[in-house]
């Protein structure tokens, strides 16, 4: 991951221009760009890309269906908690696709895919990482509930090693997870997870669930144990109790 690197000053979003090289470009090519004009970021919303962050997509070829593309999420979120407890910083994950660092969000990953007939043309897995961010270069909504790893440091990061060291980490996981299943990521995301064994709400678009979050299942659904039964998770934004 990471043989062909296209860098960018400024792009719309990453994740499109990733897009448009998928089938023309080799597993492993990133994208990646100082900042973005409409980065984007789940369920259609805007994702604040300034200068000073890590705005990726990292195109990958694998051979499944594309019912496994939110294993991906999971995956990059994997590499992506390694990666900056690498700083010595406690990173956890939130399902289904932050990186917090307390309970402050410092990454999103915005997995798509392209396929047809069944079959994964390619992934693209968007990942953004509030590096050397100022947190008031946000839009105040985002403020109190997001933090950068240069707030954390109280300096600013060589950002080339970040990426090195999250790229190998990527290739570590991906790796893993062919020749040892995916079971073993899962394995990995539950111990890194802020979010098992939390109470929850989970904002769906039907409803609200309530409850504690027990599990996550190997298509990345979250299961929460409710005051009406088990109830498995397929989509939804978890506020952590
Ligand atoms: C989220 O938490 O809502 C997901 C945010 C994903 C942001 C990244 S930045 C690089 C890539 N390009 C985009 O337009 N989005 C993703």
């Amino acid at each position: 991951i990471g043989g062909d690197i296209r860098y960018f000053d400024e792009v719309d979003s990453t994740n499109d221009v990733a897009k448009k090289m998928g089938s023309s470009s080799d597993e492993g090519t990133v994208v990646i760009a100082e900042m973005q004009d409409s980065g984007r970021g789940r369920k259609g919303g805007h994702w604040m890309s300034p200068r000073g962050g890590v705005w990726m997509s990292v195109i990958l070829k694998p051979n499944v269906v594309p019912a496994y593309a939110p294993r991906f999420t999971l995956m990059a979120g994997v590499a992506v908690a390694k990666a900056i407890r690498g700083l010595g910083v406690e990173a956890s994950l939130k399902w289904p696709n932050d990186v917090l660092i307390g309970d402050k969000k410092v990454c999103g990953i915005l997995t798509e895919m392209d396929a047809e007939c069944d079959q994964i043309n390619f992934v693209i897995i968007g990942i953004g990482i509030n590096v050397n961010v100022l947190i008031e270069e946000l839009s105040e909504d985002l403020r109190s509930s997001s933090t950068s790893l240069s707030e954390i440091k109280g300096e600013e990061l060589d950002r080339i090693a970040f990426v090195q060291a999250l790229l190998r980490a990527l290739e570590d996981e991906y790796i893993r997870s062919k020749t040892s299943g995916f079971d073993s990521i899962l394995e990995e995301w539950r111990s890194l997870s802020s979010t098992i064994g939390r109470d929850v709400d989970v904002v769906t678009p039907q409803r609200i669930i309530r409850g504690k979050a027990v599990g996550i299942t190997e298509n990345g659904t979250l299961l929460v144990e409710t005051a009406e039964g088990l109830e498995e998770i397929v989509a939804g934004s978890c506020i952590h109790g």
